[in-house]
């Protein structure tokens, strides 16, 4: 996977390179690569943003900008950009962020992220240079770079060999091995902590009772999600 990451704040990625399972992809292959706006502005004093037309609060990133930055890093018309490859443009009011998204983004062979800041984006970045945009939940960021990081992250993690576990991906909330449900709840050592007891049976040491534990707790649980959305998306959340 090779992911580039437009942005104005190329270091507020430091700390994510340097997770363990974001390593491991890059060791194996991937590559992360940030790209700053700034240093590609047609503009002087190294300008991106300028203030809406019609008024308003905030600055919004200019059109332009991300023309000259999509065009310096890849050599040909962001327009035809699209069309080669996924550019995601990171927006609240976007495709929301699920599973599908993820396993959709994680087949893809390379990813460009273009991250906003302030009021976002000039409307024409996303009409003409994006193929996509994603919301990673509906509420406001001040920056798309979290977004980008959670992108990346759910992406990236789900990569052979990022997670030093190669069976923990495979058995987790959404996977077909849990038919798209949520996962079982886990417990370890003590077995008893102030009178709250693991359940008996994963004590037991009995294999197929605990699977089927744990399916029938999967069940349980998605069942119970299934319901509280429902309940979000009656009262109008
Ligand atoms: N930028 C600001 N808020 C965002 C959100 N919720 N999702 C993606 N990008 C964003």
């Amino acid at each position: 996977m090779n992911i580039d990451v437009f942005t104005l704040f190329p270091e507020s990625f430091e700390w994510f390179v340097s997770q363990r399972h974001v390593g491991n992809a890059l060791a194996r292959g991937s590559r992360l690569q940030c790209v700053n706006f700034r240093d590609h502005t047609p503009l002087s004093g190294r300008q991106v943003d300028d203030t809406p037309f019609g008024g308003g609060a905030g600055m919004v990133l200019r059109v332009d900008v991300v023309d000259s930055a999509l065009r310096a890093h890849y050599g040909i018309d962001p327009v035809e950009l699209r069309v080669k490859r996924r550019v995601i443009l990171l927006a609240p009011g976007g495709r929301v962020l699920e599973e599908s998204l993820v396993d959709e983004l994680t087949a893809e062979p390379a990813l460009t992220l273009l991250c906003g800041r302030y009021e976002g984006f000039d409307q024409r970045i996303a009409d003409h240079f994006a193929s996509d945009v994603v919301s990673v939940g509906r509420y406001v960021l001040s920056g798309g770079e979290l977004a980008a990081m959670i992108v990346c992250d759910a992406v990236l993690r789900k990569l052979p060999g990022a997670l030093g576990h190669e069976h923990s991906a495979i058995e987790e909330s959404f996977s077909a091995a849990l038919h798209g449900g949520l996962e079982y709840p886990h417990y370890t050592r003590p077995a008893e902590y102030r009178g709250w007891r693991v359940p008996e049976v994963l004590l037991s040491g009995h294999h197929e009772r605990i699977a089927q534990w744990r399916r029938e707790r999967s069940r349980e649980r998605s069942e119970d999600e299934a319901t509280n959305a429902d309940r979000g998306s009656r009262s109008g959340g």
